[in-house]
């Protein structure tokens, strides 16, 4: 699948052109293979997908992606098979999606998912159980204080017994925390915490538990990485939400860092995050990065240096990761530049093409490919001292 280019004879062609902007222009231009990357990015050139590096590290290596997606572009379900070991529904499960009705559940695209996962010998994970957004229309009108803890049982009861024995993990409760909304303790102001208070968040983990013992439940959240002041103060809550959910004997097991990176949220540093890390890990949870990408939209335009840039923040923040034996999974938004969501909710000024992902939109490895595939390598933590992928 991989481009065999005559590296020599690309090289000598691109040397003549001149500039590595114009080897940018031309490889986005002529959808040239990151292996041109290599001879100018001093990358390895190693066979070995992401999902073998990761697998060699006790680690998982996957990506959201859509049934139609996978479905209908032949190639690209070929290359994330080959790419991912897991795979989680990036709309499939939302309640949009499972939910046309107080009465009805859809999971006909979520099995499309699970299958796909099942035939390729992936993992599967669900995402997410309880959200403030991509809620159907017919919620805000149907639930109230009376019925509130019915539905969200019943949902949570339902979902997750369909897919029970099937499921590595769910984001069992998404983005609860939010602290610019001034709530007590963080807490987003949701339909969920208005009708049931913060003991939505032990009943919606308790159900899941109940209807499937034997899956990662898992808190999701984002806007943890960066050194800023935002970022440190969800970390705080969060922090203690987990606290408060464990010490109550709620059955949470992960910490879901979504880990959607930017330019502009500040500057990561890699001795605040690693001490967040190791807090999270001090409560006896494992950890996974569950939506990576870089949303590129103030990055320069020049394609080789943009990539570059991109690459680094993916290569900053796993070196760290990697390095908690917490940390069990790292998973990005989608796989390729081809089918992002950045698109369409992080256009460039420019109107350029987003790059936030590991394949550009050829399915061609970029330096974030490499980045994450150094990452892996690298680790110092070996797969014995790792905690494990799964529930005991
Ligand atoms: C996004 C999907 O990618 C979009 O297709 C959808 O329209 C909105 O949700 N954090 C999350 C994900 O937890 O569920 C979001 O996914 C991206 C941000």
């Amino acid at each position: 699948m991989k481009n065999k280019a005559t590296l020599f004879g690309r090289r000598e062609i691109l040397k003549g052109i001149g500039s590595l902007a114009g080897y940018g222009a031309l490889s986005s231009l002529f959808g040239l293979p990151s292996l041109l990357t290599n001879a100018f990015g001093g990358e390895n050139n190693s066979a070995d997908s992401l999902r073998e590096r990761a697998a060699r590290k006790g680690l998982v290596f996957g990506a959201a992606s859509g049934c139609n997606l996978l479905t209908r572009d032949k190639e690209f379900a070929a290359r994330f098979a080959e790419e991912c070991g897991m795979l989680v529904p990036e709309n499939e499960l939302m309640w949009n999606a499972v939910r046309p009705s107080p009465d009805g559940f859809n999971f006909g695209p979520g099995d499309c998912l699970a299958e796909f996962a099942r035939k390729n010998n992936m993992l599967f994970r669900g995402h997410a159980l309880v959200w403030h957004e991509a809620l159907p229309a017919w919620f805000h009108r149907t639930v109230g204080d009376q019925n509130a803890e019915q539905i969200l049982r019943s949902h949570i009861n339902k979902v997750v017994g369909h897919y029970a024995g099937k499921t590595h993990s769910w984001d069992v409760v998404n983005e609860a925390i939010a602290p610019w909304q001034r709530q007590p303790d963080g807490m987003r102001d949701t339909p969920w915490l208005r009708l049931l208070g913060p003991k939505y968040m032990d009943i919606s983990f308790r159900t899941a538990a109940a209807a499937d013992p034997k899956t990662l439940l898992v808190y999701n959240q984002n806007h943890l990485e960066y050194d800023s002041k935002g970022s440190e103060a969800c970390r705080n809550h969060t922090l203690n939400l987990l606290r408060r959910l464990k010490t109550g004997g709620t059955p949470v097991h992960a910490l879901g860092i979504q880990a959607h990176l930017t330019s502009e949220d500040g500057k990561f540093n890699p001795q605040v995050f690693r001490k967040f890390l190791r807090e999270v890990a001090g409560l006896d949870l494992k950890i996974m990065m569950t939506e990576m990408d870089v949303i590129d939209r103030d990055i320069t335009n020049d394609i080789f240096t943009r990539d570059k840039i991109i690459s680094g923040k993916y290569e900053e923040l796993l070196s760290v990761a990697l390095d908690e034996p917490a940390v069990i999974a790292v998973l990005t938004w989608g796989l390729s530049d081809k089918y992002t969501w950045v698109r369409n909710y992080f256009p460039r000024r420019d109107d350029a093409a987003v790059r936030p992902l590991p394949l550009d939109e050829s399915f061609h490895r970029k330096q974030a490919w490499h980045a994450i595939a150094r990452a892996f390598d690298q680790t110092n933590v070996s797969p014995s001292a790792r905690k494990k992928a799964m529930i005991p």
